[in-house]
């Protein structure tokens, strides 16, 4: 039985292509331009977790987390792609803004303790002209500018090009003053808001405003139920009697999505910002941004209702990355770095770009392996394929009933099963597979179990059976289960010892079973016997090993040309083929030839060979009890000259222990078949029965002995039966009253 197993594993997907990169700086797969930002992809394994600094020409500056977050940088490590991902705004606080915009960096990376570093730099132009506002909610940040050109009713002509003098050379006129929902704080200058983490800047003919995520002046709300984090801060400047007031307000919905039925949900209100009508939305993964009609294309879902605009994306999205986790169990969780902008238009047709940075990142999500029993029964193969396993699960071993095989699994391995158990005629076989599986990049096992069955039909064994001449031989070759069953002659169980107690040959090793069992040993039956042949049959039995319930046998039956035989059946019967011969002087033709009662003739006779068969009890034969066995014992005579009569003692003896019946009426019945003898014997004619016989105990020449005293009759007795009880060390007894212990070896006469 071999159990084959076929694992197939899909290699992870480069998800990102070394294509864009303009320079070649070791470790560095990207740099882009995008619409507000500029990425450079780091390959985090080359550069084992790189650190930035920004370069202007006022110095460098290491960008930690708070500085990123204060400064429009953004540093993202997607550990499971191997990458990270560095973000800068346009409006970033070294972007050089001159004429585009020109990012400076030095990347560091660490080998062996020693530090490298690598200037890189891009100009970018933005590909898209700015909206009046655009409100930017990075993962650390959030950024808000507006375009520096006063919106002011007709006829109040001023322009920012004229602030902005102002601005710049005495910011000190310049104050903020932040608003939180209940209370409008005391107004500080641009330097003390700066110390506690706020942003502003004038760029490009924009006004910007940044600030980290959770600052003391801002504040959390819901809208339409979906959590919002505010920051409103007012930027004002007194010029003698004008009063210049720039509302700046960062508004970004704070929702952290959620998972329901393979869709990754993610809320934001439909109105954060003023808005005449519905936005516009377009979105995407991974900084690009598609359409709405084009995203539902690809299986993005977008819906709204009670002002809210409700974002589902397909667990399998394109651009998501998906994660194993071992932990009593294999889960899956997904990735999605979705970037979102929401367009909309205020009363004063005044355009609100708002764009949106999350990572979404679903809840472990039970991942169901399985597997396929795809035995088959008739190839005397297991072949169980396991699937579903995520991509990023190895195999690593496994063990098959207990048995530990180390993977790469090669389908030349066979592994021979020797559990299995037996029901009914069929054979089950049982494969416990316990898979060790781990998700890597990881160490942490999982074993996933699953026992595989195949029911196999089997038959109990036959044998092959020849006969020769003067046996029979029995032929088997085993099979793997062939133990499973006991051979078994008659209710006796064949081993090598009954073998040689009965006179059988037997060989048996682990291939084969050879067994010749010689004529008239004990299990053969016999039939039509004349004095030419005879038919000998042997059974042998199959027995269930358990159960000992007889599941086939091999019966043979073969014709055996006739020499001398005495055959004292089961039955009570006794069958004598002798050949009177060997007491004949040669040329002499036996005549007249009966048993003790001479009534008693043969059924066949052919020249000096005579058959007769007969009921034990009949035809005068003599019962003698030793112990332990019972003895019927006959002659055949024939009569040679006046004085002296011939023939042969025939006898029959049977165990009494394998009695059942003796003597009941008409009936005799025996577990086992007798031991014949055929022992010639010369007496004085007339002398029958007389006290005096001549028996000989070879075949060679007569001697006389002792006449057997009692003499059953030639018919059956009637009245009285004697019933011999199966009892060790304990003799049969008469029945019927007389309760007299038989101890006399002869048996009392009816
Ligand atoms: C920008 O990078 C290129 C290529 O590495 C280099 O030739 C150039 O001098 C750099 N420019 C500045 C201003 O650092
Ligand atoms: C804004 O002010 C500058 C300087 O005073 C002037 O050159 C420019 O024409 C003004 N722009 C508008 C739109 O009035
Ligand atoms: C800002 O205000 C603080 C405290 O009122 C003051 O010490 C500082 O000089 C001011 N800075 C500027 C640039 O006006
Ligand atoms: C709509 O939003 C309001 C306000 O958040 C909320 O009370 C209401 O339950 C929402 N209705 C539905 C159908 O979600
Ligand atoms: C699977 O194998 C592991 C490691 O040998 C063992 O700890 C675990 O009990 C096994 N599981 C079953 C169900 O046999
Ligand atoms: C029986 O005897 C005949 C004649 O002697 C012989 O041809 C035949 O082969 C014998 N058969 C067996 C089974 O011994
Ligand atoms: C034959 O040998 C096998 C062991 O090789 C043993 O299990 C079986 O019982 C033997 N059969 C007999 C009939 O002795
Ligand atoms: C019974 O008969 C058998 C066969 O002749 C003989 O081997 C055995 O010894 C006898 N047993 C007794 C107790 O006489
Ligand atoms: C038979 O016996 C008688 C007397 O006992 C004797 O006379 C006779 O010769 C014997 N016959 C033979 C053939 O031996």
């Amino acid at each position: 039985m071999a159990f084959k197993l076929i694992y197939s594993v899909v290699l992870l997907l480069t998800l990102w292509s070394t294509a864009g990169c303009d320079f070649l700086v070791e470790g560095v797969l990207q740099m882009e331009c995008h619409d507000r930002y500029f990425m450079i992809a780091v390959d985090l394994a080359a550069t084992g977790g790189p650190r930035f600094e920004a370069v202007d020409e006022t110095g460098t500056y290491a960008i930690t987390e708070d500085y990123a977050a204060k400064c429009g940088y953004s540093i993202g490590v997607l550990s499971l792609l191997g990458l990270v991902e560095f973000r800068a705004s346009y409006f970033s606080c070294h972007t050089e803004k001159d004429d585009g915009f020109s990012f400076r960096f030095n990347l560091i990376t660490t080998y062996d303790g020693e530090d490298a570093y690598y200037a890189l730099n891009k100009t970018c132009s933005p590909p898209l002209p700015w909206s009046p506002r655009e409100v930017t909610c990075e993962v650390n940040y959030m950024e808000v500018s507006v375009r520096s050109e006063i919106p002011c009713p007709a006829g109040f002509s001023d322009n920012w090009s004229t602030l902005e003098p102002l601005y710049s050379a005495s910011t000190q006129d310049w104050q903020v003053t932040f608003q939180n929902l209940d209370e409008q704080l005391p107004p500080m200058n641009l330097s003390q808001a700066r110390r506690k983490g706020y942003v502003f800047d004038l760029a490009h003919d924009r006004i910007v405003f940044r600030t980290p995520y959770g600052q003391p002046e801002s504040y959390s709300t819901e809208v339409n139920g979906i959590p919002v984090e505010v920051v409103h801060a007012t930027v004002f400047s007194r010029q003698s009697w004008v009063v210049i007031m720039v509302d700046m307000i960062a508004a970004c919905s704070m929702d952290a999505g959620s998972y329901h039925s393979g869709y990754m949900i993610w809320d934001t209100p439909e109105a954060l910002y003023p808005s005449l009508g519905s936005t516009q939305i377009s979105l995407g993964l991974n900084g690009k941004l598609v359409e709405q009609a084009a995203a539902e294309q690809k299986g993005f879902i977008m819906a709204r209702y009670n002002s809210t605009v409700k974002i589902g994306i397909p667990y399998n999205a394109e651009g998501g990355y998906r994660k194993s986790f071992v932990s009593n169990g294999i889960f899956e969780f997904y990735i999605f770095n979705l970037y979102l902008k929401q367009t909309s238009v205020d009363e004063r047709h005044e355009e609100t770009a708002l764009r949106f940075h999350r990572t979404l990142v679903t809840p472990l999500l039970p991942s169901s392996l399985f597997t396929e029993d795809q035995t088959d029964v008739a190839e005397g193969e297991f072949t169980v394929y396991l699937g579903k396993v995520p991509r990023d699960v190895e195999l690593t071993s496994l063990q098959l009933n207990g048995q530990e095989f180390e993977v790469p699994f090669s389908n030349a391995k066979t592994y021979t099963l020797t559990e299995f158990s037996k029901e009914n005629a069929a054979m089950l076989h049982k494969l416990d597979i316990n898979y060790t599986l781990i998700a890597i990049p990881g160490n942490d096992p999982y074993y996933y179990t699953v026992s595989v069955t195949a029911l196999m039909a089997v038959s109990p064994p036959s044998f092959d059976a020849s006969c020769t001449v003067s046996g029979i031989d029995f032929k088997l070759a085993y099979r793997s289960f062939d133990y499973l069953w006991d051979i078994s002659i008659g209710s006796d169980r064949l081993t090598p010892a009954l073998a040689a107690r009965r006179g059988y040959t037997m060989s048996n090793d682990s291939h084969s079973l050879l067994l010749s069992v010689p004529l008239f040993t004990p299990g053969y039956k016999y039939q039509d016997i004349t004095l030419k042949d005879f038919l000998g049959t042997f059974t042998i039995l199959v027995r269930d090993h358990d159960t000992s319930e007889a599941k086939t046998s091999t019966i043979k039956t073969c014709l055996f040309n006739t020499t001398e035989l005495i055959i004292c059946s089961t039955n009570g019967w006794m069958t004598v083929v002798a050949d009177l011969a060997v007491v004949l002087q040669s040329g002499e033709i036996p005549t007249k030839t009966h048993l003790m009662n001479s009534l008693c003739v043969p059924k066949e006779v052919d020249g000096t060979r005579v058959l007769f068969s007969f009921p034990l009890h009949s035809c005068g034969s003599i019962v003698k009890l030793s112990k332990g066995n019972v003895t019927y014992q006959n002659k055949i005579y024939f009569v040679r000259s006046e004085n002296v009569t011939e023939g042969m003692t025939v006898q029959c003896t049977y165990p009494l222990a394998s009695l059942q019946r003796l003597f009941s009426i008409h009936k005799f019945e025996s577990d086992k078949e007798g031991f014949g003898n055929i022992i010639p014997f010369v007496e004085p004619t007339k002398a029958v029965p007389t006290r005096t016989t001549t028996e000989m105990t070879t075949t060679v020449a007569p001697q006389r002995t002792r006449t057997p005293s009692l003499h059953l009759p030639s018919f059956y007795p009637t009245a009285r039966y004697i019933k011999v009880y199966r009892v060790q060390n304990q003799l049969p007894y008469l029945n019927k009253g007389t309760k007299e212990t038989m101890q006399e070896k002869r048996f009392p006469r009816f």
